[in-house]
């Protein structure tokens, strides 16, 4: 059980959907028109929920798995999307990755993915400065595209309250056709599998992945002659899919908050599960606030400033009745500090009796500028930060839950390293990403084929001890 102040005694607010109004709050931009965002407001307030109660609750369910280490967990998908980049092609890829990482990750861990993109929703950013400067012009900083536009003008820097109806349309459209993806017959799962196999044959490291390939080859194989196929088994040629974002602009996700009618209780219809940033994670703050009171899963990151008492803290206030699934932490500690910042944290919840669902966001704690001043990640250190999380997990005897990850299905070329060896001068090529660099397409599955590997190598650890003690 939870051996810190309940939530009541640590925050004794009522909860409503204003009530975040009254605390602190950050990162939150300031309209000079507030009659335009309350209409705004008003407006998307009577628009259907993007999502059902329902489903965040399977979703829950399907956490509580992980919590167990019952199951593992994929989250990806890009930093922040853009009204620009919204094409079918692009969700498609995104989407197509997911899968493809989600079957090898299967495979690996011999254990159900639970698969949630940043996607349908991933617009507002939080910035570590409020302010951009180019040459002797500061503007305020671009926040993501719901809330500014990108362009370095002053226009296009004025936060506009009608972005958010433009992020509404098109979430509902990227949602739209992830779920006929998902169970329109493109998510089969032999599919995906004969993606990967031409994955595996192009990569610089063929040899190495074509073991794991042709394993799950032999397996689709086997189930095929004992009659399962995707035309007599719907978990193969369907899938879950759910979409999350972080829950930044609070202004829009208490828009898009329903009182679910079968329970009575309040859901963030935005998203299935919502997060709360390293920068917007006070527990006196207005995003702790707001998120407490949704029923939905639900996200926290964790960075190397994350105290653990105060994480317990947090945990009581966010879920006060300890319920599986509700909570996962999102570390986000950095290769050189996972060591050392993410046990004393892992160690503490274990202590608490709190149960969390633990995932590793490699890509935030390694972020690097180039010479040429330009953002990026080196694929060594981000597999670094991946493993020393499986071992910190190790070590403490708790369960590894899954990775988050920023990526596309695009050929970009914003992280370094990986199979194909990108140079900061390669970075020129096509740096295409609104905020921070993503994986490719094929540095995702070469992150995919090596966590597999790992989780395999592990699993046998804990495996090979049992069976010989029998
Ligand atoms: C993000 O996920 O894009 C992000 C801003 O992360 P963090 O809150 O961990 O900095
Ligand atoms: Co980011």
């Amino acid at each position: 059980m939870p051996t810190t102040t309940p939530a009541s005694a640590a925050s004794p607010r009522q909860w409503n959907p204003n009530s975040w109004r009254d605390c602190p709050v950050r990162q939150l931009p300031t309209y000079p028109d507030e009659a335009k965002l309350q209409d705004m407001e008003a407006r998307l307030g009577k628009y259907p929920p993007l999502v059902f109660a329902g489903e965040a609750r399977r979703l829950k369910a399907h956490l509580a798995l992980a919590s167990e280490g019952k199951a593992f967990v994929l989250q990806g998908g890009d930093c922040a999307e853009s009204f620009s980049d919204f094409t079918a092609n692009i969700i498609r890829d995104t989407f197509r990755v997911l899968l493809q990482m989600s079957v090898v990750l299967t495979f690996g861990a011999s254990l159900p993915v639970v698969k949630m993109g940043r996607m349908a929703g991933q617009f507002a950013k939080p910035r570590s400065s409020d302010n951009e400067t180019q040459g002797e012009v500061t503007l305020p900083s671009y926040r993501g595209d719901i809330i500014n536009g990108p362009e370095f003008t002053p226009s296009a820097r004025i936060p506009d309250p009608a972005r958010m109806e433009f992020g509404y349309f098109q979430s509902a459209a990227t949602l739209n056709l992830l779920r006929a993806f998902s169970s329109g017959g493109y998510a089969d799962l032999h599919e995906v599998h004969r993606w990967n196999l031409d994955f595996a044959k192009r990569s610089p490291l063929a040899a190495r992945y074509q073991d794991l390939a042709g394993r799950i080859d032999e397996t689709l194989s086997f189930m095929a002659a004992c009659g399962m196929t995707s035309a007599t088994t719907r978990d193969l040629r369907e899938t879950d899919f759910y979409i999350s974002h972080e829950a930044l602009l609070l202004p829009y996700e208490q828009a898009l908050a329903r009182v679910d009618s079968t329970t009575g209780h309040w859901y963030g219809c935005s998203a299935h599960f919502l997060w709360i940033g390293d920068r917007t994670r006070q527990a006196d703050g207005a995003h702790v606030e707001f998120l407490r009171g949704l029923q939905n899963p639900l996200g926290m990151k964790v960075g190397p400033s994350q105290d653990p008492d105060d994480l317990l803290k947090l945990l009581d206030i966010l879920n006060p009745r300890n319920e599986a699934g509700r909570i996962t932490l999102i570390s986000r500690m950095g290769a050189d500090k996972v060591a050392s910042k993410l046990s004393p944290l892992v160690r503490a919840v274990e202590r608490s009796g709190h149960k969390v669902v633990w995932l590793c966001d490699p890509m935030h704690g390694n972020t690097i500028s180039t010479q040429a001043k330009v953002k990026t990640r080196n694929f060594d250190s981000i597999l670094g930060e991946v493993r020393g999380f499986f071992d910190v997990h190790a070590a403490e005897g708790t369960w590894a839950g899954g990775v988050h990850v920023e990526m596309t299905g695009q050929d970009v070329t914003e992280c370094i390293g990986g199979a194909h060896r990108l140079s900061e001068a390669d970075l020129g090529e096509r740096y295409e990403t609104f905020c921070d660099p993503r994986l490719n397409a094929e540095q995702s599955l070469e992150l995919a084929f090596l966590v597999a590997e790992e989780l395999k190598r592990r699993r046998q650890l804990i495996v090979a001890p049992a069976l010989a003690a029998q």
